[in-house]
């Protein structure tokens, strides 16, 4: 572990950049190409150490992938030729990994131990092992399996409509991925509509199911198909220049070949809220996900509410528009979003800590928080609290500081942003 001193930039962000490949649809690439026939190369792949413990599980069960920088080429023999891992798979810090494959080692009929790193451990698996014991799935686990490591002991599973009680689309996509599997039909109906990557991928690899609204439904034993796939910029890790651009003197910048799914892209629609000069145009389709430039200019912002369905749209940008908020003129509250308590760290708990160590006015709540500004930061330590997307936040709030700031534990920006600091020297110099 160790620290990064950031000191005031001499310049302000200027130029272009391309952000690494979205991390879910990585997750889900990789998944759809390991359990397709056929041969399918992914480009742009997120190469983060989140999305390369996917890879890991399927090379684990017997998927060749061959890895050059960020393409993949996956060899996929279909799901009946999947092998049992002689050892455990580690899911490392990876929640997405571990909910997403928890619903694809339910239904294969092979045994699999799975384990994660001590935060990953924390994180509650129960939203996805009580809905696929209802499937007839037998898994155990520490606290009945609310808790990694889990058991696969790899059952039939039975089509089941499911009721959602938390608006995630990780458990919808692992019921999905079950019921991929199962036997009969399966229906998820969400509290509300969650990111759609898994049924946009599903159709991409040759996967019927039926979408209405939040009631997704698909039908058994369908065998994916191999396809190409090339991953869009990832509008999470873009999100960090937005507000690195908008909060900057005198800055401009483009972010371009950004995926801008419409249950992403929450980050544009509450920068434009809080005032600031966004633009984002759609220049083409992969598959169905959307693709196009932002282009982003110092703003002078303003306060907002963000709560309700917005908050889904955004939940892995709540830090950064929290660092936005300080320094908008006015109160911004943020709230039913008690999930963020759930995330690699406690992110309602590290953003107030790293924030207020800057200077910030901000309120800690329930649910969310409130922030006060517009706060003149000074620099300070910060702890990324092993949380990828909070060291990358208070990376970007040594652009506002008048003092250097000192990011704790720096390697987890590895996680979905490997190129983060070459990128925020690239357009501060
Ligand atoms: C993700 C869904 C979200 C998000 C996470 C990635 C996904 O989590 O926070 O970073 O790829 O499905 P939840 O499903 O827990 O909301």
């Amino acid at each position: 572990m160790s620290a990064i001193e950031l000191r005031p930039p001499q310049n302000n962000l200027r130029g272009s950049l391309t952000v690494p490949g979205d991390k879910s649809i990585s997750h889900r690439a990789v998944i759809f190409a390991s359990l397709g026939q056929g041969v399918s190369q992914i480009t742009n792949f997120l190469t983060g150490e989140d999305c390369m413990r996917t890879v890991e599980a399927f090379r684990q069960l017997g998927v060749q992938i061959e890895q050059s920088g960020n393409e993949l080429t996956v060899y996929g023999k279909g799901i009946p030729h999947l092998k049992e891992a002689e050892l455990p798979i580690n899911f490392g810090n990876s929640g997405t990994t571990a909910r997403l494959m928890s619903g694809v080692l339910a239904g294969l009929p092979l045994f699999t131990s799975a384990y994660g790193d001590p935060s990953l451990s924390k994180r509650p698996m129960d939203r996805v092992v009580h809905p696929l014991r209802e499937m007839g799935a037998s898994i155990s686990g520490r606290k009945n399996a609310s808790v990694l490591p889990l058991a696969f002991e790899g059952t039939k599973l039975k089509g089941t409509t499911h009721h959602l009680q938390v608006r995630s689309a990780q458990v919808k996509s692992a019921l999905l991925l079950a019921g991929m599997l199962a036997e009969g039909e399966t229906t998820v109906v969400e509290l509300g509509v969650t990111r759609n990557h898994t049924e946009m991928l599903m159709s991409q690899f040759g996967i019927n199911i039926d979408v209405e609204g939040s009631k997704i439904t698909i039908q058994g034993g369908q065998q994916p198909t191999a396809s190409n796939f090339r991953v869009p910029g990832d509008i999470s890790s873009a999100a960090f220049f937005i507000v690195a651009a908008a909060i900057s003197s005198n800055s401009s910048i483009t972010i371009k070949d950004v995926g801008l799914n419409s249950t992403r892209d929450g980050i544009i629609q509450v920068m434009e809220h809080m005032g600031a000069s966004v633009d984002a145009n759609i220049h083409s389709y992969v598959g169905d996900e959307p693709v196009g430039d932002i282009q982003i200019k110092s703003s002078a912002l303003k306060g907002v509410r963000i709560e309700g369905e917005m908050i889904p749209n955004l939940i892995d940008e709540i830090p950064i528009v929290a660092l936005a908020a300080t320094q908008a003129e006015g109160t911004t509250i943020i709230k039913d979003a008690r999930e963020l308590r759930f995330k690699e760290t406690d992110r309602i708990a590290a953003v107030v800590n790293n924030l207020r160590a800057l200077g910030a006015h901000v309120e800690p709540q329930e649910d969310g928080m409130i922030i006060h500004g517009p706060t003149p930061l000074k620099g300070g330590k910060v702890d990324s609290f092993g949380d990828h997307r909070i060291g990358m936040m208070g990376a970007i709030a040594s652009l506002v500081c008048d003092a250097p700031v000192t990011i704790e534990d720096k390697e987890c920006i590895n996680i979905s942003y490997p190129t983060f600091f070459d990128h925020l020297n690239q357009l501060t110099n």
